[in-house]
């Protein structure tokens, strides 16, 4: 019997890196889970691993209406919404000069509003039984201080921060608990973005760009999906029962957290 078996679970964000470690330790940890994305998943060997514990639902998180669609897809399968993981994000490299309303529009849609109407549609499911849930939230090292490059994304990850903490109090009654996590250099396809748009401002090749970035990770390595699902895993079980409006980085000790 794993930790999460028989709770029903929606990933956003699930058919890549972060999101889908976090789909797979859910599944290894007992739950069913909906995978809601904008991109289908390969999920083939999921699927035969983890028999009818795992299903895909096209989901673009700046729509209410596709989300609740991923929560029905889930209670067509389990009995009901235990945990969301509002996990799908997206990232911008641009100095100041080059955003645009369209581009800051574009970031704080998906990023800010996704993840708030995510909450939104989560909260509505889980108080239908008064049984309540746990809301899980991706913010970013970036939500807690301010990066060159990368102002549109470090402005949307703090705003999650803030979000999670009203939420966390505006639903406690309710026996929903709401938390962030924030990575710090996890190696996933986000990160092809990250090393080109950097890359070209700095002159420098793609490992010489990742070299850059791992020096300032005292651990001493990048981080995986792995690192990040065990806690957000841990932080939908009833040990973290008390723990809410919280914000829990995995980063290898890098600085400022
Ligand atoms: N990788 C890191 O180092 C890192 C660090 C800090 C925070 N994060 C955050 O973790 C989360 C996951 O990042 P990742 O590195 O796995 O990125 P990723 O690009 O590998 O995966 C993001 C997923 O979100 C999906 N997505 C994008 N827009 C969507 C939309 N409108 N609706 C539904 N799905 C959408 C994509 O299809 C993709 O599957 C993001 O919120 C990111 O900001 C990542």
């Amino acid at each position: 019997m794993g930790k999460h078996s028989g709770k029903g679970v929606v990933v956003t964000g699930g058919s890549s890196g972060i999101g889908l470690g976090i789909v797979e330790r859910f599944l290894q940890d007992g739950a069913v889970v909906v995978i809601a994305d904008i991109q289908a998943p390969d999920i083939s060997e999921l699927e035969t691993t983890y028999p009818g514990q795992v299903f895909y639902c096209k989901v673009d998180v700046c729509d209410e209406s596709m989300i609740r669609s991923a929560v029905e897809e889930l209670l067509r399968h389990t009995t009901r919404l235990d945990a969301m993981v509002n996990n799908a994000g997206i990232i911008n490299v641009a100095g100041l000069s080059d955003t645009t309303a369209e581009s800051w529009l574009k970031m704080l849609n998906v990023n800010v509003v996704g993840v708030a109407l995510g909450s939104k549609v989560a909260a509505e499911y889980m108080t239908k039984d008064n049984k309540g849930g746990v809301i899980v939230n991706a913010s970013s090292g970036g939500g807690r201080h301010g990066v060159p490059m990368f102002s549109q994304y470090c402005a949307t990850k703090a705003a999650i921060i803030m979000m999670s903490q009203s939420f966390a109090q505006e639903l406690a009654p309710a026996k929903i608990r709401v938390n962030c996590y924030t990575p710090g250099h996890i190696m996933t396809p986000l990160w092809e973005d990250i090393v080109e748009g950097m890359g070209k401002k700095l002159g420098k090749s793609r490992d010489e760009t990742l070299q850059e970035f791992l020096t300032t990770v005292p651990w001493g390595r990048f981080g995986t999906p792995a690192d990040v699902a065990a806690t957000v895993s841990w932080l939908c079980t009833d040990d973290a029962e008390y723990i809410s409006g919280q914000c829990i980085g995995m980063n290898g000790a890098e600085l400022p957290w």
